[in-house]
């Protein structure tokens, strides 16, 4: 993860800086930092923890004139989120900031340690700096040195140097790690994503893995393994504008607020009167596909794993489901007739992205769901739906979550639609339901403040069980982890036909299960399963629309004449169960300890 920015050109570059940080510090705020040239002159300014400190720091700074500047935020993987970890790291006369993992660091080090250098950081990053100096140091020119350096590290990078030795210079080289650059005349900003730079640059270039280069006087020279090479800027589209709290306490809150009319977004073109419309696949796009594979991390392997009930039962096609952490190393059987999906919120996520690659070696069509046009994974596809769920900045998805799986619905209803495996008043009856969705994600004051009342009860014990069955157990799964990631507490989802396997040696009254009994869906099943953790003195929150009397708690839900209706409906809850607990609790919300918004290392 970790967020980098460049900038060259007259402006007062400790605002861009920060300015651009902050939109970056969704992709991580263990320390933050900005380092300039002026006057030939290297100056940095960091700070432990978030943007708030930096801007202190630098409260009595400015820059003046013409110079170059390089900004980071980090996610510290290497070494302690300490002010000697946090980038920009220097050699003698230069700095670098990264994003990535150097894999082959270790040995690096022991050479350059050999060689005399002293390491001030435990990072992997601090030897990219010191390789570029002992390279110069050889050659005596900076670009072949910063060429030398990309050409000897292994792993995944998007990196910034600049040095004493040519300060009206900015290097960059970009390898599995997003990157771009961004154009005003003859200005250039770098940066990780190109929302922060909307507003300042007009055009922007996506760099690709490989290429490396610098930028001077307002031009930029890119390179790859052919040499020098032309490049074409695109046009940066203002309509990313970025997102603000709108009087919610917190981004999360807002998020969740806006899940009903980003579900319109998500299906407007796409969900007609009798049929399901996918503009974005073309004739020929299920050609010759006998089964689905999905490769996601997180929020968006939840998601997958709904989907899998829906295309199997709908769709009748058949699926598989993969963390993409694990799919990448397991030497996984692919043949040309599956249909491989990615879903990624960010679009930029590494082993997700890296799952798609191997898929594309092996000759399979790709499919991407993501929120993101332009990121990683969109590009890398042949074909991708967009979320249209708009940008999401809280670190733990919501939104973002909802629209992947209102997409996989419409996909599986356009797959049922296409292969003929769908009745026309069952696709009817679906669409019925689809068009209902953003009703049953409208939160009401009422249910806000129950859930407000509520939570003081769950803020200790000694664990959470999110149950569910069929495709409430994956609903149960981030259920679990919206709790985990911003309360801290222990969380897990289970199917609720598994507890008795186990897990339901761990009832008594301390223990607080979340049951999700959908009417829909084996509500007798889910019924006995509850049963067994109440006789065991379990703390029962039950959220169905059937009243439970052995529930301790209860919330009625409404919309329950299509299992989908119940899933969006629940999903609500557990979102706003998870919130109030992680608010009672003094955490910070959109920004929980450890987490990053987009994780681009493995
Ligand atoms: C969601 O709340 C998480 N923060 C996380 O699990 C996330 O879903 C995961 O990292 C995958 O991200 P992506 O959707 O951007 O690929």
């Amino acid at each position: 993860m970790c967020g980098i920015v460049g900038y060259i050109g007259r402006k007062e570059k400790k605002e861009i800086l920060i300015d651009v940080l902050q939109k970056l510090e969704y992709r991580g705020y263990d320390s933050e930092v900005i380092a300039t040239i002026e006057s030939k002159k290297l100056k940095n300014y960091k700070a432990i923890g978030k943007l708030a400190n930096l801007r202190e720091k630098t409260k009595s700074y400015q820059s003046d004139g013409f110079g170059i500047s390089i900004g980071h935020t980090r996610w510290a993987t290497h070494g302690k989120p300490t002010e000697l970890n946090a980038h920009p790291h220097l050699g003698s006369y230069s700095y670098v900031v990264h994003n990535g993992i150097i894999e082959n660091y270790q040995e690096l080090k022991s050479s350059l340690q050999s060689d005399g250098v002293k390491f001030l950081s435990q990072t992997d990053t601090e030897t990219i700096v010191h390789i570029f100096e002992r390279e110069y140091d050889k050659s005596g020119n900076p670009f072949d040195a910063f060429s030398d350096t990309i050409e000897i590290l292994e792993g995944a990078y998007a990196t910034l140097l600049i040095s004493e030795i040519s300060p009206d210079t900015i290097f960059f080289a970009k390898h599995g790690s997003p990157l771009l650059i961004g154009f005003d005349k003859d200005e250039v900003y770098f940066a990780s994503s190109d929302t922060p730079v909307i507003g300042k640059a007009t055009e922007v270039y996506y760099l690709e893995d490989g290429e490396y280069g610098y930028t001077k006087d307002g031009k930029v020279h890119l390179f790859d393994a052919n040499g020098e090479k032309s490049f074409n800027k695109q046009a940066l589209t203002a309509d990313k504008v970025s997102a603000q709290k709108d009087g919610y306490r917190f981004f999360m809150e807002k998020e969740i607020y806006e899940q009903s009319r980003v579900m319109s977004e998500t299906m407007m073109g796409r969900v007609l009167d009798n049929t399901i419309a996918l503009d974005e696949l073309d004739d020929s796009f299920l050609d010759g596909i006998t089964s689905i594979k999905i490769c996601a991390c997180g929020t968006s392997y939840h998601s997958a794993l709904t989907s899998a009930y829906l295309f199997e039962r709908i769709s009748k096609i058949r699926c598989d489901i993969e963390i993409a952490s694990e799919f990448r190393y397991k030497e996984p059987l692919l043949t040309p007739d599956t249909l491989f999906i990615t879903i990624s919120q960010s679009g930029e996520t590494a082993d997700t992205l890296e799952a798609l690659k191997m898929a594309k070696r092996a000759g399979l069509k790709s499919l991407s769901i993501c929120n993101v046009d332009n990121s990683s994974i969109v590009r890398e596809s042949d074909s991708a739906i967009l979320t249209r769920a708009g940008i999401e900045k809280g670190v733990a998805s919501t939104k973002a979550f909802a629209t992947q799986t209102m997409v996989l619905w419409i996909l599986s209803l356009y797959i049922a639609q296409e292969r003929k495996t769908i009745s026309k008043d069952k696709l009817k009856s679906e669409i019925t339901a689809m068009l209902h969705t953003p009703k049953s994600l409208i939160v009401t004051e009422t249910l806000h403040s129950k859930l407000h009342r509520l939570s003081k009860r769950y803020l200790h014990g000694h664990g959470f069980f999110f149950i569910g069955r069929d495709i409430f157990f994956p609903l149960a799964l981030e259920g679990a982890l919206k709790l985990k990631e911003i309360s801290y507490l222990h969380a897990e989802g289970y199917p609720a036909g598994e507890m008795k396997h186990g897990p339901i040696a761990l009832a008594d009254s301390e223990l607080f299960t979340i049951a999700l009994m959908p009417k829909t869906m084996h509500y007798e099943k889910i019924k006995s399963n509850v049963e067994e953790l109440s006789a065991r003195d379990t703390t029962i929150l039950a959220i169905s629309s059937l009243p439970f009397e052995l529930a301790d708690d209860f919330i009625q839900t409404k919309y329950d004449s299509h299992p989908m209706l119940e899933f969006f409906e629940m999903m609500v809850v557990t979102q706003l169960l998870a919130l109030e607990i992680s608010v009672r609790l003094g955490n910070d919300v959109d920004m929980p300890r450890n987490l990053a918004k987009s994780v681009t290392v493995e």
